[in-house]
């Protein structure tokens, strides 16, 4: 949820070039933050709650070789420049940027306290550099200090310490991802790759229960428990710059959104064989089981009905914060699909756990190369749509839709068919997204944005769709919206319709069409104000958003006029759509 970015190096302009990173991870969302650097064989420290970006680099010393920086989300501790990080121990010659909760931080506190130290914050993070510096007196130096302060450590960390003494930063990772970035003239330190992007596209991937020591010349990987070395890879990103940053766009949303035109086709280009494997390996498999989070987690339901229909295969949808509950149900012949935009997500690595406890194979489909979830499965497949970086997931979604849609039609033996649908939907897509279309999108917007309340309905994969559609409503907008499967609404929901009530209809030209318009003629019968998204008009429409027929792969271009919905309603209604409150863009907590 936090951010973390730290460098150290040959460099001068280390405090400007931590600040400028730190504003590359403002989409992560968080309320304060901070910068310590080593100036003058001194640490300066500066911090506040807010925003960043209206702090000017040139405030920052070139005479700095040496900074960490953080950017908060309060958990332990309120929203005071007080808690906000870095912390540091008595004499500051160690400040550390803390991203995790230390579950087991009172006992250490009190064990500190004990020995004399005192604390500024009411934040678990702080007792990270007391403890190091305690242990110090013992060890004499900071690495195997840290080293020893993190096996007293419970629960999930990744931090980033910083030693003025020796040069030295130390960066230790359980639970929390961190990334190292490998420059010509020093090393970078991150929670997300965007903050150095623009420096080096050279990484390596800190695993849990491993530490990094370096001093912008030498960098030494070790295990935490045993201290033993580790050789590292590094990877080249294929990320570009232009693709992290805004460009023409006022937010990220809205970009990403945009993307879709072209990142479809990308989700499409994968290898071929790799793909026949794959749809082997699900028709071998002794119950194939498909695990998400939130938006990846209506890709994985949406799939349900790509491989019932395309490929006439069952296959299992399970949230991935539920899938532990499944393990009687898996064995070593059991395949387990993960998929996920970030490859962080705690309840995803859980399950993959489960999965893994039970000898059953993993595939994930991830956007983001060299994540935990990418390297842990045992095989993976990158849906390739570029960073993404609004806390809403969009792109992500088409992209993970695309692949799996590949996968049942290859599992049919309908491969180049599959790609022929894709590609060409793809190509609609780039279509619709025209001006004047986003400019109709944003008029109704401005129309309802003022309704407390708004429904979508949808069938078949338009269900999962419409799951999805409120998803983005909701975390954007803030506007109550709610998704329901067409038929179910007679249950129970068609009790909230009112007169005027929004209600959006996810149609398709299918074999449920019928059946959905006449769900949609109850709900206008109560009084519903019909926002029809489908290839045809119908009279029941009081709106018609026009898509594209793209027949099987009708869920990702009806998908898509809602999140620019969800976008301009939460534009309109004064919300930031790239930071909406209370929420991160990966979820690396349980
Ligand atoms: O990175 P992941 O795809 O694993 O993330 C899963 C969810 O946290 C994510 O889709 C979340 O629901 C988004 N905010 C939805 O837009």
């Amino acid at each position: 949820m936090c951010g973390i970015f730290g460098y150290v190096g040959q460099r001068n302009d280390a405090g400007s070039l931590v600040i400028d990173g730190l504003k590359n991870l403002e989409y992560r969302g968080y309320d304060s933050w901070g910068i310590a650097c080593k100036i003058d064989e001194t640490l300066s420290i500066e911090k506040d709650i807010g925003k960043i970006s209206g702090i000017k680099t040139s405030n920052f010393s070139d005479s700095c070789a040496l900074a960490i920086g953080h950017t908060r989300w309060a958990t332990h501790g309120g929203v005071t420049t007080q808690n906000a990080h870095p912390h540091a121990n008595e004499d500051e010659t160690i400040a550390v940027v803390h991203n995790g909760i230390l579950e087991n931080y009172q006992e250490l506190r009190a064990y500190l306290e004990k020995k004399g130290h005192s604390f500024k914050s009411e934040t678990d993070s702080e007792v990270i550099p007391h403890l190091i510096e305690e242990y110090m007196k013992e060890t004499g130096d900071f690495a195997s200090a840290a080293r020893r302060a993190c096996k007293d450590f419970e629960g999930r960390f990744g931090f980033l310490a910083l030693h003025t003494e020796s040069n030295t930063l130390v960066a230790a990772r359980n639970g929390s991802p961190l990334i190292i970035g490998v420059g010509e003239d020093g090393y970078f330190i991150a929670s997300d790759i965007p903050a150095f992007l623009e420096h080096t596209k050279m990484v390596q991937y800190l695993d849990d229960g491993e530490m990094v020591v370096t001093d912008g010349n030498n960098i030494i990987f070790s295990n935490l428990e045993t201290g033993e070395a580790i050789e590292k890879r590094e990877i080249e990103i294929t990320w570009s710059v232009e693709q992290a940053q805004k460009g023409e766009y006022d937010h990220f949303m809205l970009k990403e959104i945009m993307d879709q035109k072209e990142s479809v086709a990308r989700a499409v280009n994968q290898n071929e064989d790799q793909i026949l494997t794959l749809a082997e390996a699900i028709k071998n498999a002794h119950g194939t089981f498909l695990v998400g989070c939130g938006t990846a987690a209506t890709a994985c339901m949406a799939a349900e009905y790509f491989f019932s229909v395309i490929a006439e295969k069952h296959v299992n949808f399970a949230p991935a914060s539920e899938f532990k509950l499944y393990h009687h149900f898996l064995k070593p012949k059991s395949l387990v699909i993960v998929v996920s935009q970030s490859g962080e997500t705690a309840d995803v690595l859980e399950a993959m756990k489960v999965a893994k406890s039970k000898g059953s194979k993993v595939l994930a489909i991830v956007n983001s190369e060299g994540s935990t979830i990418d390297r842990e499965a045992d095989y993976s497949l990158l849906i390739n749509a570029g960073p993404e970086r609004a806390v809403a997931s969009t792109k992500a979604l088409t992209g993970q839709m695309a692949v799996l849609m590949l996968i049942a039609y290859a599992m049919n033996d309908k491969l180049r068919e599959g790609q022929k649908l894709l590609l060409e939907t793809s190509s609609k897509i780039n279509d619709m997204l025209n001006p004047r279309y986003v400019n109709f999108i944003e008029e109704l917007a401005e129309k309802i944005q003022e309704k407390s309340a708004l429904f979508i309905i949808g069938k078949s994969w338009n269900y999962p769709m419409a799951l999805e559609s409120a998803i983005k409503i909701q975390e954007v907008s803030y506007v109550h919206a709610q998704g329901f499967a067409g038929g179910e609404l007679k249950h129970g929901p068609i009790a909230l319709i009112e007169e005027g009530t929004p209600c959006i209809a996810l149609v398709g030209n299918d074999e449920v069409k019928a059946d959905i318009i006449s769900n949609a003629i109850e709900l206008k019968s109560r009084g519903a104000f019909i926002i029809g998204v489908a290839p045809e008009n119908n009279e029941v429409f009081d709106v018609w958003i026009k898509v594209p027929d793209a027949g099987n792969a009708q869920a990702l271009v009806n998908i898509i006029p809602v999140q620019a919905l969800a976008y301009f309603l939460a534009v309109k209604r004064g919300k930031d759509p790239d930071m909406p409150r209370n929420l991160a863009k990966s979820v690396t907590v349980k």
